[in-house]
């Protein structure tokens, strides 16, 4: 009897961990991700949260990110197979859209587009000397492969109807970061993409697009911004809440996913502790009057 009773407080503890933490709110959801380099990518906090809520997964990322080897880790903690495709390449992505519908033995409800890269940027060269080769590619990358995704997902009728695409971006797309360079204009073009297709999708199958604008974040791509440090503190004080973290940001997609959100559309959505909204806080303020 004891043995019993102390057998069935584990099974309920167990599920109460489980359950506090979780809400189901993908059970049953079939879903791509873009973009899971190592543990510190926003891509990988929101798959396994993802994974959490009941969701199956397929992961994806460039080849050459994929020799690293690390995905191999979140594919075994979320049960999720990865296939390699370069975002700017239309065989690779057709390719991926088959291989993953497949998988799941149907169509695919959400999308999370996690890509961010910029060559001028990488290459030490700043906003006022733009190699315009370089600069092509970054907008392929990190805007047009928004489009290239829809596109092919549009073209073999990939998503389910009330479909979820989330995109992420950052602020510099309205506002002045002078080190954020030509990540900005793309930005401003991913962006455009998801409302332009946002239009087409909604009204073809009501499948909803989104871009989420996150607060700094510690990982490959935002550190590779000049000054990041600077960047984080500032983005921290001046926003009521602090920073957003990566895990925050999981939840919101997760959100968006989910049915709870079926006719926010086209919009492009602060994630940022507030930061977006504000003029100035008194601790920026005490700062200044030093
Ligand atoms: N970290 C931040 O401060 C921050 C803030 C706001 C928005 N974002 C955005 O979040 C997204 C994810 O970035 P992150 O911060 O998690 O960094 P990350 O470096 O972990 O992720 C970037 C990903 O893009 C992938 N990628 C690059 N080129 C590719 C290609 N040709 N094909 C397929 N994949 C490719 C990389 O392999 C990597 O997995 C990006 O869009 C980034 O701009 C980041």
């Amino acid at each position: 009897m004891r043995f019993c009773s102390l057998h069935l407080n584990t099974y309920f503890y167990a599920q109460f961990k489980y359950h506090n933490m979780a809400y189901n709110l993908l059970q049953g959801k079939k879903g791509i991700i873009f973009g899971a380099l190592d543990e510190k990518s926003i891509a990988w906090r929101t798959a396994l949260k993802c994974y959490e809520e009941g969701a199956q997964l397929v992961l994806t990322n460039a080849p050459v990110a994929l020799r690293m080897g690390e995905i191999n880790k979140l594919s075994e903690a979320t049960n999720a197979p990865v296939i390699g495709a370069d975002v700017t390449n239309m065989d690779d992505l057709k390719k991926l859209f088959e291989d993953a519908t497949a998988h799941f033995g149907g169509k695919i409800d959400f999308i999370l587009h996690s890509i961010g890269m910029s060559l001028n940027v990488r290459k030490g060269k700043s906003y006022t000397e733009l190699d315009y080769g370089f600069n092509q590619k970054t907008l392929d990358i990190s805007a047009m492969s928004l489009h290239r995704v829809l596109r092919t997902a549009w073209d073999m009728d990939a998503l389910n109807e009330w479909g979820s695409v989330v995109a992420l971006t950052y602020i510099a797309a309205q506002r002045v970061f002078p080190h954020y360079s030509e990540m900005a204009d793309a930005k401003a073009l991913l962006e455009s993409v998801a409302r332009s297709f946002g239009y087409h999708y909604a009204i073809k199958k009501k499948v909803r697009i989104n871009t989420v604008s996150q607060s700094p974040t510690r990982t490959t791509a935002g550190s590779g911004v000049k000054g990041f440090d600077g960047f984080m503190n500032y983005a921290e004080k001046m926003s009521p809440m602090g920073n957003a973290s990566s895990d925050d940001c999981a939840n919101y997609c997760v959100s968006l996913f989910s049915d709870l959100t079926r006719m926010v559309t086209m919009q492009n959505l602060f994630h940022d502790g507030g930061f977006s909204f504000m003029g100035v806080t008194q601790e920026v303020l005490n700062e200044m009057e030093k």
